[in-house]
Parts: C-alpha cells; structure tokens; sequence
C-alpha cells in the first residue's frame, strides 16, 4: 500500500520512520516533508508546487494522493485538520488516520474544548470563556493571580499566558485581544484556574465513529506516557520552546496514576466522542497536570506532539501500518499493543539564537562513526537537502532519540548521538529527563 503522510516536521519524519517498517507499505509520499524524510526508506518528498496535475480548487494534498495512488493518510499538524482535511481525504474515498473538522476543534478553540471537558466531566481547571475585554479584566481583579490566560484559537503555541499576578494577566488579556499578535485567535479568551503540578502528555489512539460507537468499538487506547521539555535551558529555566526534547515512559507515572487519567480524562472523552457522534479516527494528544487532586486535563491536541513523537513512537513494539488500519476499520479494540520495555530519550538540537531569530542554512555533519555507536536515530525537525548536503531551516533542527534497557542507557547513548552531529550554532539542554529537568507548574 502508498501512504500520503501529511506534515514536515520532526513528527513527521518519525511517523515516516515507523511506517516504512512496516511490510503493509510499499511507499510513503510525504507532502511536504523535510531534509530527513527526503532519505528515509521508502519515502519520498512531494511538493504541491511541483505538481502540475493539481486542478484549481482541488486540495493538493488529496490530489498527490489519488495521483500516486495511496490508499491511507496519515496527517501530522493541527492546521490541516481544523480546516477539514480529513473530511477532504474521506469524500474523495481514501481512509484518513486524523480527526475530521468537527472533532479537531477539540485544539482549533480553547472554548470549545472547556465546553466539551464541562459537559462530558472531564477533569480539568475551572474556566470561563469572555468575548467582551472589559468583563475579562473584571473577572481577572475579582479571582486574583495566580490565573492562567489562554486565546481561543489556534496560535502556534503563543497563546497562552500563565500568569503570576493581576498585572501581568491584565498585561496578557491586553496583549491577546488588543495588539493582533495572535490574530483572530484573540478574539476569544479562556481564563482558567492555575494548576499546579508536574505535566505529562498522553498520546494516544482514537477510533470513534457513530456506527463503531454502536457495534461497541469505539476506542481510545493510549500509548506510554511522555514528557515534553518546553523551556529552553537546564533546570526548565528560560523562554518557552516548541520543545527541547523528551522521555518516554515516565517513572513517576505510576500504573495507578494511569488507572486515574483513564477513569478521570480518557473514559469521559470517549463518552463525549461517542455523544457527539464524531467520526474521529486519528490521534489524541492529552495535555495532563499531575496535580495533588489527581490528573487534571490541560489540553486536547489533535495530532501526536513534537517532540513526545520522537520518544514515543521508537518504543512501539507493534506495527504502526496496522494500528492506523486498526483505527480506520474499527479493530482497534482488538489490536495488540505491545511496548519495548526500557525507555527512549530524545533530545532537541535548536538553531543558535532560537526561540528568538537564527541563522538558517548551516550545514549539518555527522561524525558517522560516533552516532552509529551511539545507536541514536536522528530525526529532522528543520532542514532540508541541498543536492548531497543537510541545511538547517528551522529553529528547532533535530532529535537524537535513542533507547536503553534503563533510563541512564537512553539518556547517555542520546547525548553521545547528540555530540557526533554538528552545525554553527547547535545549541541543546544537556538535562532532557533528568531530575528537575520537568517544568514544575510552581509560581
Ligand atoms: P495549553 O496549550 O492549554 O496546554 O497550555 C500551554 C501550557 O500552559 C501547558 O502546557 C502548561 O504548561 C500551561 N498551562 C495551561 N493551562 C494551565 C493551568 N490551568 N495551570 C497551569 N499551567 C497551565
Ligand atoms: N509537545 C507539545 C506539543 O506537541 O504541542
């Protein structure tokens, strides 16, 4: 079988990678995909601009696909799908692994989703939603800090104010809905409650549809939890990133923590699904703080996170081809899942100067040799091919993700990859999983 894969991050090129091992899969066409899936086996990129056949109206995505005869898709970013990809790829007849519009406005609209935790019980903060910045303001001096500021829609991780102070949420409610920073997505507010807590994220599979809802199964099966690192520098200090790397699974989430996000987060948001009669076959993503009052949802995303994908997907002891046949024909409930038993660390290599502005165009060498030892995988976030060479593109470049029977093995073999990949400019956290490494959700 082809696969489109949709998407060109770090993502993407892992989901690429665990594909193209699977024997269901003959070729994977990834639009547009990025410097490393530009050598993965099996792959190859596509650009739409490259492709005449594309009819005006037509969503070039869908087109590449019917052209090249794929019969899967497989959509990596939130942004294709809040526009309705999937429902594209559905109508024209080729199964799609990706919610369709009307679920993904679980992460399109922050209001959406506190509507939907509300009214399925799903447990997560106290929140009101504002249109009008006066009654924002008003509500912000009555509840006092600390009170977290989230915009409404999507905006590329930028919309989200966790604030200390009045002052400063007064600055954020300002900054949202007045300076255009985050565009319409401003337009709305969610004022949460602050928690506090350490936060994992939970991927996992859905398989809904209103008539496997009737057959009973309707499924979400989560994967091993994981943990992001936002912020950019050892000690979770400095400005907030895309992600500076990530573990999988995590030894403070114990199987009763577990059992509880089931109970408290997951089992809720089937039931939801299900009521909703959402066709949702695809990836969730739950954003969770552990509080001291049990698992507390943050979040849905609708796609696997970047970079828990890194760490997480390595650790699959399973055939992803066949899961995402399983989510897409309603077996998942009978798939076996089956976990690699140590742990995976994936460190982030970023562009020097990143978050803020960066050189792009760095070459990318590897001192062959040392990563092979390593038995590190590099996945590429931000560069591309240039005829043999790899030049950085992005801020964050790539992830040296590796396994080890321990978490001290993965930890160490991942650095010694990290440490055989060189550019101008590479900048890394030498701390991805280590003690006091996690963002604490402390003010
Ligand atoms: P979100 O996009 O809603 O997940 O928010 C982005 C980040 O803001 C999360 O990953 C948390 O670190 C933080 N955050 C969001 N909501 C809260 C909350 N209610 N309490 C504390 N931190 C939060
Ligand atoms: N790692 C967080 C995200 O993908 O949104």
């Amino acid at each position: 079988m082809n696969i489109i894969v949709v998407g060109g991050g770090g993502r993407e090129h892992t989901i690429c990678w665990k594909l193209a091992q699977s024997s269901l899969v003959d070729k994977i066409i990834v639009v547009p995909g990025n410097g490393g899936t530009a050598d993965e086996n099996k792959c190859v990129n596509v650009n739409p601009k490259d492709c005449d056949y594309i009819a005006e109206g037509e969503n070039p995505c869908v087109a590449i696909a019917k052209h090249e005869n794929c019969r899967m898709a497989v959509i990596g970013p939130e942004d294709p799908l809040c526009e309705g990809i999937a429902d594209e790829f559905w109508k024209a007849d080729i199964p799609c692994v990706g919610a369709k519009k009307a679920g993904a406005m679980l992460e399109g609209s922050k209001d959406v989703a506190k509507a939907f935790m509300k009214k399925y019980n799903v447990a997560c903060a106290a929140s009101e939603t504002f249109v009008n910045k006066d009654a924002a303001i008003e509500y912000v001096k009555k509840h006092g800090a600390p009170i977290v500021i989230k915009a409404d829609g999507l905006a590329a991780g930028k919309g989200v104010v966790v604030a200390a102070t009045v002052e400063e949420a007064l600055a954020a409610i300002e900054d949202i809905m007045e300076s255009g920073r985050v565009g319409d997505a401003g337009k709305k507010l969610v004022i949460e409650d602050y928690l506090e807590g350490v936060e994992i994220s939970v991927l996992a599979a859905v398989s809904v549809t209103p008539e496997y809802a009737v057959q009973g199964s309707a499924t979400i099966v989560p994967f091993l939890p994981a943990r992001d690192h936002k912020r950019l520098n050892d000690g979770a200090k400095g400005p907030n990133t895309g992600g500076m790397g990530a573990v999988c699974p995590l030894s403070d989430v114990t199987p009763e923590i577990m059992e509880q996000f089931k109970k408290d987060c997951l089992e809720p948001t089937l039931n939801g699904l299900i009521k909703e009669r959402f066709d949702y076959r695809g990836f969730i993503f739950f954003g969770v703080m552990l509080t001291k009052n049990g698992p507390k949802l943050l979040e849905y995303n609708v796609r696997l996170g970047d970079p828990e994908t890194q760490a997480v997907l390595p650790l699959m002891d399973f055939d992803m081809a066949a899961m995402c046949t399983a989510i897409l024909n309603g077996t998942l409930k009978d798939f076996e899942f089956k976990w690699k038993p140590g742990f995976q660390c994936a460190p982030v290599v970023v562009s020097g100067g990143y978050p803020g502005s960066y050189k792009k165009g760095c070459e990318i060498t590897y001192d062959a040799a040392e990563l092979a030892e390593s038995t590190a995988k590099v996945f590429i976030a931000g560069a591309v091919k240039d005829g043999d060479k790899l030049l950085t593109s992005g801020g964050r470049v790539l992830a040296c993700s590796a396994y080890g029977s321990t978490f001290d093995e993965a930890w160490k073999l991942a650095y010694r990859g990290i440490n055989a990949v060189h550019f101008e400019g590479a900048f890394h956290r030498n701390d991805i999983g280590l003690p006091g490494a996690a963002e604490s959700g402390k003010l």
